[in-house]
This record gives C-alpha cells, structure tokens and sequence, in this order.
C-alpha cells in the first residue's frame, strides 16, 4: 500500500506532496495502521539519521538525532502503544465475541435486530466488523444513524481513531448543516434525520450495503419514519443488509414489525446497582443534586459520577453551583472535576467527558438525556436521577408544541440506573420516592411521533411519493388528528393544494432541511426582495438558544452589551442586526468576545446560512437584498408562521374602579356589570397577556424579549416557538398587524375572523387616564 507512493530512494522531501506524505506516514504509525515491517520502512524514511531528519529541521543536523526527532520518536512510540490498547480495548468489548457469529447472521438475514446493553460495542463495532467483511467494497458504504448530533460526531471519531484514520476520511458524519465525509468514507455515521433526508436524492439509497438504524429504542421521530422507509427498500433491494439495533428495550417489537426479523441478543457484563430513593419529594432537584454529589464525593469510594438533568441551562447552573462550593470547601476534600455534555457544547469540550480520571480525582459527568444511552462513558459508578427529561410536547387539539420538563419513565429510569453497573458493582440515586417511581411515572417514553407536529414528516413523505399518509407502515401510528393538522397546516401554507396534492411551492419547501414555516418564510421573501434578510433571520433563529454569552459574573456587563443590538420591528431584526453587525466585523471572534456574543453560534448560523442559500439557488429563489426595511421582512416571515401568532388582551388594575372600564373598553365587563370571564381571568393572572389568534391559549412574552415594555403593546405577535416554565412563554417575538393574517394566509384565517379579532384586540380606545394606567398587556 506504501509502496507506490513512496518517494525515490535518496530524494528527500523537498516539496509539499512529499512533505504530506511523509506526514501520513506518521499518523499510520502513530495509529498502527501498519504493519511492523512497513513501519520500519517508515521510520527509516522519516528518520533517517543521515538525510531523512533534514526535512523537519534544514541544516541542523549533524549524524545524530536532533532533540526533536528523538522527542518525534517517543511520541511515536506511546502513540503506537495507544494503538494496541486501542486494540485491546476493541476485543474486550462484549460484543467481539460474538463478532464472527454476528457476521454469519447478517450474512444470513437480510435485517437483523442486534439487542445488546449500552456500552457493549454495537455502535462503534458493528460498523467496523461490516467494513472489515467487505460490505464496502467497490465503493458501498456502511451507514449507521444516530438520534443525537453529539453521538454521532464523538463515534465517528472515535471509530475513526479506532481505524487510525482522520475524521471525514473513511470514517466520517453527517448532521444537519454539517458535512463531515468525503468521496473515501466508506462508514458513515448520521443522524436519523439526515438519512431520512437521503431519500429525497436517492430513494433506493443505492450507495449503501448496510444500513444501521442504531439507538432504536430511543424511537424519535425520524427513526420511526426511517423503520417504515428502509423495511420498504428491503423488499426490492435483496442484497442490502438492514440492522436495527437497540439497548435492551422493545426487541420483541422491532422484530415483529421487520416480519419476524431475528434477534440476535449479545448477553451484557452488568454488575448489581444498589438503588436509593429519597423519603420526601425533593422541591428544588438541583440543589438535591448538588448535595448528593458532594456526599458522594466525601464519604463513597473511587468512581465517577453521572448526573442526568434536562438541559444547558441547568447544567451551567450546576456546574456554577458545584465549583463554588468546590472552591468554599478548598483543600479539605479531594479534586473534583466537572464535565459537562450537551448537544450545543462545542465539540472540542465533549472530549473532557471520555479523559480518564486521574488517580485521587472524581469526575463528575452533568449530562442531557444523550448519557441515557447514546453515550457510554467509562468509569462511571454513580448515578444520579432527578427523574425528568425536556421534551417536545405537541398538542393536536391546539395546533400548539412547547418544550416542556417532564418525568421520565420507568424503563428510562432503568436505562439511567443502568449506567452505573458498567465497570463494577454501583449506587444510583433517584431523587424522588418510591412510591413515585411506582405509582406516578409512565412504564415506557412515549414515541415522539405521538407527541410532535408531523408537518414536516408529512411533507417528507409527500415528496417522496407516499400519498396516503395515513396508512403509511408505522411502528406506532401517530395519532390521526395530528396527521390532519399538518394536513391542515401544509394546506394554509399552500404546500398542499386542495385535493391534498404537493404543489411546487410544497415540493420547492421539501428541499429545505428547516420547519415547513421556515422554508414558506424563505421562499415567500422572493416576492418581497428580501431572502437575503430572511435567511440570516432564520439561520439565527436556528441558533438562537445558544448565542448570547452571559457568564455569571459578567451578567450586567453582558446583559449592557446585548441590549446594544436591539432594533426596532421585534427580536428577529435584533439577531439580523447582531449578524450584521458580525459580519461587517468580518466574522472575528474578538468582536464575539467584546459584544458577549457565543462564537461558535455565530459560526454555525453562517454555515447554516451558506447551506440554506445554497438550497435557494437550486429551488431558484433569487437572494436579494432590502437593508434597514421591516416591513417586508415581517411580512415574509408571516407569511410562514401565521400559525404563531397571537392577539392582546387587556388587563386591568385592580385599584381602578371597574366602571371607568366599563365605559370606555366595551368587553370589559358582561350585561350584568361583572367583569367578564376575560377580565377575570386576567385580574387573577395579574399579568395580562395574550391569546393565540386561533384557540385562545393564553401565552406570554418571555422576559428576554425586546418587546417587553414596549408602549404601547403590540396588538399582535408573531412567535418563533414556545417554552414552558411556570408559564407558557414566547420566545423570539416580533410585532405585525392584524390584517396581514387574513392577507398572508387566506386559506387559514378569513377576513371575518381577522375583523372580529381586531375589534376585541384592536379598536379599543383608550382614554389617557386609564393608559396611563398602563392599561393593556402588563408585560413587565
Ligand atoms: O453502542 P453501544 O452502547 O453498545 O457501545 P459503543 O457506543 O460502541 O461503545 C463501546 C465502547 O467504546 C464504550 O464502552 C467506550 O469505552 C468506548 N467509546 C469511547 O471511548 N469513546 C466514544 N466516543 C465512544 C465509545
Ligand atoms: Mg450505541
């Protein structure tokens, strides 16, 4: 393999080829991608003592070996040991043993369940023994989905340091916005939802032997689409190999489902795991966490600890927590470190996880669902339990989704204890009763198809051909009415005409890897000349949990800072103005830094944005520009998220006697003089607030929002999502009027309708006295 492209004997390298080469000669050493032969070759080659050396360093050698090729040569040789233990480490996996019968069974069975605890071997594994078969031969490649990002860039590249070769070489990963392979990789990690997306290029998924539909059990949406689409391709594609692999959780089901697919169950190296509940409900789960941690810490034996919570913003919240107390109890306890993971921390962050503890030190892991079972970290004897999950939760009746913290369920309590058997007899902590465990969590997660809009899969699905939606083959089927609202929703946004067929706006929206809303929003701004505001709009909004940098103890400074960009005509021209402004600053990260701004956000949201303009010019949107317009802008964005909207309500001060109401705000109070049920409603809130456009759900502006204070309050909102807190709040609010609903989206509201809002929302006038009252939503 060497051999070819080997230089000359006596020519030293002089030129960049040469000099590239001799550098791959180094990484396959230094990952023992060579045989002992090659190898000596090789170091002869780099090393040599007379001549080779010269090309590290010109003219400073003199017969002997400088200081740095002999510092060269050792790290190459504890590089080289790192690829053994790599090895050894791959064979001690419980999965290896089974390697040979695995292949025959694939070899055999056209699909294939593959059920083996988390942590056995099967993601970083099957992939590799597939390749080592010859699935990937003659340019095939092996695909392996993951549900989470973050797992499937930190396998790929530990496959990828397993097969000693760079990552996006032969080893690469594709997520959304991110392209990590090339024309050599022939095993490709992806989530769920970029190989869903393959189908719309590629329908056969011709250039794939093997497929593995890996972390089953987690059944997110798109895995339970791709279990549909891929048993389809099985029947006319015989010698494709399909393996759904999955913990140890719904085997029984994913075979039935594949026609009585066998299931091929690799026994797990599990030791007990001691289970502790609290006696009472724990009212605050952090601080019970904390306190736990520490005790761990102070009185437990070596081992590392994993903490599950529900998102970043708990987890900075603890880690803050955690050092402070850390650095209060000073020297009096051994070191403790903090590892954070998350979808969002940049990945050269998550490396810290998977670092060996040093002797005398613990680790203590803060971690999202995704150390559920997407990811296996070594070393780990506790675990920590609050019990909850952040999730997706979409209600049909309302049209409406939020983000909401949710108790897990029993088998995903198991899952979580199960983490801490992995390397020898554990302690988890659940920090809730038994009698909780018992009596209030659900025994299985319910798939997120039955809990999320399907727009999107629909559109999907049309696209591809699949008409009758309805009956497509589910492994669960999603509730009917959810179907019907993205029918619904796809129709109001002209995707759909209507006798339910894809129209070419819908078939333009499908190339857009965003929300149908979002891709409406886009393609809708080539009537208005502005895509090239909307697509910077929407790649923030993509973007926009992560972005602002607020460290504790900088928060005024911070907060001083970002107040800075605000704009008038809502929040989505505050993040437009902040990539503006970074951009006229030509992308710097100083400028980040100065401004509190999260650079690494503001990266992605320009990949984002190169991607989304790319898919503009193939669906034929030409970018435009409208600099320091609004309202067109606004109206673009309405156009695709009329569905988000919502109207004013008014509140009233409690100390105002209601009769100066009475006789100014019709509505205010009912025939017989009470105040109606609105007003009512509103006094109990204290905070007034608004009421989608078409179900009456109340909702509030989150407290980040720009419009917070504004005077007078917007009469109507438009909102980019929902998240539920001790309310349900807007997040990312920008103002429009009320007759652009009936204009933008004729097929949802009518004319009537938009009317009648206004009258409640819009005509009432206001005498000065009650305005000064600060009569209207009370948003502070
Ligand atoms: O998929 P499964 O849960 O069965 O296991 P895996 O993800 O293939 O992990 C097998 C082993 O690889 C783990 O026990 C880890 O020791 C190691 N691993 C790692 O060190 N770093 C990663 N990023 C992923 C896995
Ligand atoms: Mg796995």
């Amino acid at each position: 393999r060497y051999e070819e492209s080997k230089p000359v004997e006596g020519q030293f390298v002089t030129d960049v080829d040469q000099w590239e080469e001799s550098q791959r000669y180094k990484t396959d050493l230094r990952t023992g991608a060579m045989d002992r032969e090659v190898v000596e070759e090789a170091y002869d080659y780099v090393f040599d003592e007379s001549q080779g050396i010269q090309f590290l360093q010109e003219g400073r050698l003199d017969g002997t070996l400088t200081a740095e090729a002999q510092a060269m040569l050792d790290q190459i040789a504890a590089a080289e040991k790192k690829a053994m233990s790599i090895q050894e480490t791959r064979q001690s996996l419980p999965i290896y043993e089974f390697r040979d019968e695995l292949l025959e069974a694939i070899a055999e069975h056209q699909v294939l369940v593959v059920v083996a605890e988390t942590g056995s071997g099967k993601t970083t594994q099957l992939p590799q023994y597939l390749h080592e078969a010859g699935y990937t031969k003659g340019g095939m490649r092996v695909g392996c989905t993951q549900p989470r990002r973050v797992a499937a860039m930190s396998v790929a590249a530990r496959v990828a340091d397993e097969m000693g070769s760079r990552l996006g070489q032969e080893v690469g990963y594709s997520i959304r916005f991110e392209d990590m392979t090339s024309d050599k990789t022939v095993l490709k990690y992806m989530t769920d939802g970029m190989l869903l997306r393959e189908f719309l290029t590629d329908p056969e998924l011709s250039t794939y032997s093997a497929l593995i539909i890996d972390e089953a059990h987690e059944r997110t949406l798109s895995t339970d689409v791709l279990f549909g689409l891929v048993k389809d391709i099985a029947r006319f594609r015989p010698e494709l190999r399909l393996l759904i692999s999955s913990a140890t959780l719904n085997a029984q089901k994913f075979a039935a489902f594949f026609d009585d697919a066998p299931i091929f169950d690799v026994p797990g190296r599990r030791f007990p795991v001691d289970m502790f509940y609290t006696q009472q409900p724990e009212a605050n789960y952090i601080h019970a966490a904390v306190t736990t941690i520490l005790q761990i810490h102070t009185t437990q034996p070596k081992g590392d600890i994993l903490l599950f919570l529900t998102g970043q913003d708990e987890i900075e919240a603890t880690e803050e927590n955690l050092k402070e107390t850390m650095y209060a109890l000073g020297d009096k306890v051994p070191e403790l470190i903090i590892a954070p993971i998350y979808a969002n921390l940049p990945s050269e962050m998550q490396a810290k996880i998977f670092e060996p503890t040093p002797e005398g030190a613990r680790k203590v892991v803060l971690a999202t669902n995704i150390a559920e079972t997407s990811i296996t970290i070594d070393g780990v004897v506790y675990v920590i339990d609050p019990g909850f999950v952040k999730q997706n939760n979409y209600n049909p009746k309302t049209g409406m989704s939020s983000l909401v913290v949710e108790p897990i369920s029993r088998a995903s309590a198991q899952q979580r204890a199960g983490r801490a058997g992995r390397v020898g007899p554990g302690k988890a902590f659940r920090l809730y009763t038994k009698w909780a465990f018992k009596n209030e969590l659900l025994q299985d997660t319910i798939p997120e198809i039955q809990r999320t809009n399907l727009a999107n899969v629909v559109l999907m699905l049309k696209s591809l051909g699949i008409n009758d939606v309805l009956n497509f083959d589910f492994l669960d089927k999603p509730p009917a009415e959810t179907i019907i609202r993205s029918f619904e929703l796809l129709y109001a946004l002209g995707a759909l005409n209507h006798k339910g067929e894809l129209t070419r706006l819908g078939r333009r929206m499908a190339e857009f890897p965003v929300d149908p809303m979002l891709s409406k929003a886009i393609i809708n701004s080539e009537n208005y000349k502005c895509t090239h505001e909307v697509l910077t709009i929407i790649s923030m909004l993509q973007e926009s949990g992560s972005l602002l940098y607020r460290p504790k103890d900088k928060r005024v400074h911070a907060d001083k800072a970002h107040k800075n960009f605000i704009k008038p005509g809502g929040d989505h021209f505050t993040l437009l103005n902040i990539f503006e402004q970074w951009a006229d600053a030509n992308y710097s990260q100083q400028w980040c830094y100065e401004n509190f701004m999260q650079y690494k956000s503001l990266v992605r949201v320009r990949d984002i944005r190169d991607q989304l303009a790319g898919l503009c010019e193939r669906v034929e949107v030409i970018i435009e520009s409208l600099p320091n317009e609004i309202i067109p802008v606004q109206k673009a964005i309405t156009a695709g998220y009329f569905y988000n909207t919502v109207s004013a309500h008014y509140t009233f001060s409690t100390s105002v006697p209601l009769s100066i109401y009475k006789s100014h705000i019709s509505g205010a109070l009912d025939d017989k003089g009470e105040g109606s049920e609105l007003t009512l409603q509103a006094r109990i809130d204290k905070g007034g607030g608004y009421r989608t456009t078409k179900n009456n759900h109340s909702v509030y502006v989150h407290p980040s929002s720009c419009l917070i204070g504004m005077q007078p309050p917007p009469r109507f909102i438009l909102y980019y999502e929902l998240v539920l807190t001790s309310k349900e709040y807007m997040r990312q609010c920008m103002p429009i009027e009320g007759t652009w609903l009936s204009e933008l989206a004729p097929h949802y509201f009518n004319k009537s309708e938009v009317e009648q809002m206004m009258g409640s929302a819009g005509k009432v006038k206001m005498p000065k006295q009650v305005a000064e009252l600060k009569v209207g939503p009370v948003l502070a």
